[in-house]
This record gives C-alpha cells, structure tokens and sequence, in this order.
C-alpha cells in the first residue's frame, strides 16, 4: 500500500456510540508518543451549527499548531466553502441497528463506568420509560424508536446544510460522494482492528503502534467494555 504524504491538519468528526470512546483513550496515549496537537471538544450535544458558528469553529481549528487532530461530534464542515483549508477527515461508523441498540440502552443506563450517565443523559425519564422494552418501543412506534433515527449518522458524512438533515436520497447521495472527496479513511467499529491498522498505514505520524498500545492489557479491556458501552 503507498503510504500518502504526511497531512498534518486532521479531523476526526466522532459519530456518537461508535466507539469514539475508545479512540479518543488511544488518541490521548498517541498524542504523547508522537508529538502531535490532540484537541478533543467536550461539546457532545451540538452537532449542527449557524453558519456563523461554523465560521468560527473553522477558524478555531485551523489555529491549531499543526500537526494537530481534532475531534468532536458534529456534522462535515465545509472549509473549502470559507476558503479555509480543508483538513483531511477521519471517522468510524458501525451497523446502524447496532448503533441504535447501544444508544437505547446509553440513554436509559448509562455505560460500564458506573458513572450513572443516565441521570446525566436523561434525568427527566421516568421509571416507564427507563424500563420500556425495547421490542414494544419499536413495534408500537414511540417516537424514539421510529425509522429517521437510522438516518442519525447521515449528516456526519453530507454536512451543514440543512436537507442534509433530511432523511433521503439527496443528503444520501451527497454524503456518499463527500465520503469519497473528503474522508481519508471511514472505518467500520465491527472491524475496528483492521481500522486501526489502516490508520497506522495512512497516518503514521499518527497512528504508528495503534495497534499494539489497543492489544495492550489494560486498554484491551476498557475496549471490549467501551465496543458494547459507546
Ligand atoms: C448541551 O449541554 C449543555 C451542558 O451539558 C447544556 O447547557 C446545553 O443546553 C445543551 N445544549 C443543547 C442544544 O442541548
Ligand atoms: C473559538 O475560540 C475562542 C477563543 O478561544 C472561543 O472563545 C470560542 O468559543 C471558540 N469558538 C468555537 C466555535 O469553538
Ligand atoms: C463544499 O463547498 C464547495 C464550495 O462551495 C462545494 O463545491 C462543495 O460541493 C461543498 N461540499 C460539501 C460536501 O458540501
């Protein structure tokens, strides 16, 4: 495989219970070993923004002292459209029914932390609720569970504009096409090894020994927790 020249402005736009987490654990460790600017926005429930607000958070990234990654959850922006300069994009996805199913239980019970992320998340959910099975939420179509909600990671991929948000053939479409023109790489989570070899091979200044630092003891095992969890 040829190895790209080495880009040094990359964005990770996280897509929410994909296993962010844990690449966000590796990033940390990868940050040290090689040297790079990792930025990881706490910003976890604004993933669509004014045209304003893309501005500056546009302006904010590429002041980032290169090489720099940064990473939050929110929808493609388009740098090129502000005459910025468009930084490479990585991200991971996974089956959107799996993604579905480990959010509807996020929500309700939070992860392996313990943290009692639910009363974070959802503090207003009453016990019926927290406790709805989930074929019943689905077979009689409580909102939380009807169709658009596989829609979700769409807009990652198509971007700001606001059909993106639309579920259909357009914001579809646009987000296949911005996949092939913008994303170095997007990764599956059910074959998260392989992505993280891939990643070595496209961003070595990066990603070098990903692999090794995820098979590590201890990670390993936040890891498998982390797969199911986020
Ligand atoms: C996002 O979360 C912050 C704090 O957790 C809260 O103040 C804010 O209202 C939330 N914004 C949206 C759009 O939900
Ligand atoms: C951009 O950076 C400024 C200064 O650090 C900060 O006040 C502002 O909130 C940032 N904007 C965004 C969208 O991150
Ligand atoms: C980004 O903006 C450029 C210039 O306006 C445009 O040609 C391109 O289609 C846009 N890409 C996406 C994915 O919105």
């Amino acid at each position: 495989m040829q190895v790209l020249p080495f880009p040094s402005q990359v964005v990770y736009n996280r897509v929410g219970k994909c296993g962010s987490r844990t690449v966000v654990i590796l990033l940390r460790l990868l940050a040290e070993r090689h040297q790079f600017n990792l930025v990881s926005s706490d910003i976890h429930n604004k993933t669509r923004l004014t045209k304003h607000e893309q501005v500056d958070l546009m302006r904010n990234i590429s002041n980032i002292p290169q090489p720099f990654l940064y990473t939050r959850h929110v929808h493609f922006l388009n740098f090129t459209r502000f005459r910025i300069e468009q930084p490479v994009y990585i991200n991971i996805i996974r089956d959107p029914i799996n993604r579905f199913l480990s959010n509807y239980f996020f929500r309700r019970f939070g992860d392996w932390r313990g943290e009692q992320n639910h009363l974070i998340r959802t503090p207003g959910m009453k016990g019926d609720e927290r406790y709805l099975d989930i074929n019943v939420c689905i077979l009689e179509n409580y909102p939380e569970c009807s169709n658009p909600r596989l829609f979700y990671i769409i807009p990652y991929f198509c971007g700001q504009h606001p059909q993106c948000r639309e579920p259909g053939v357009w914001a579809l479409e646009r987000a296949k096409q911005n996949v092939l023109e913008n994303f170095l790489i997007v990764g599956i989570l059910e074959e998260l090894e392989d992505v993280l070899l891939l990643l070595e091979r496209l961003l070595p200044h990066y990603f070098t020994d990903v692999l090794n630092i995820y098979k590590s003891p201890g990670l390993q095992e936040d890891g498998e927790h982390d797969w199911h969890g986020a």
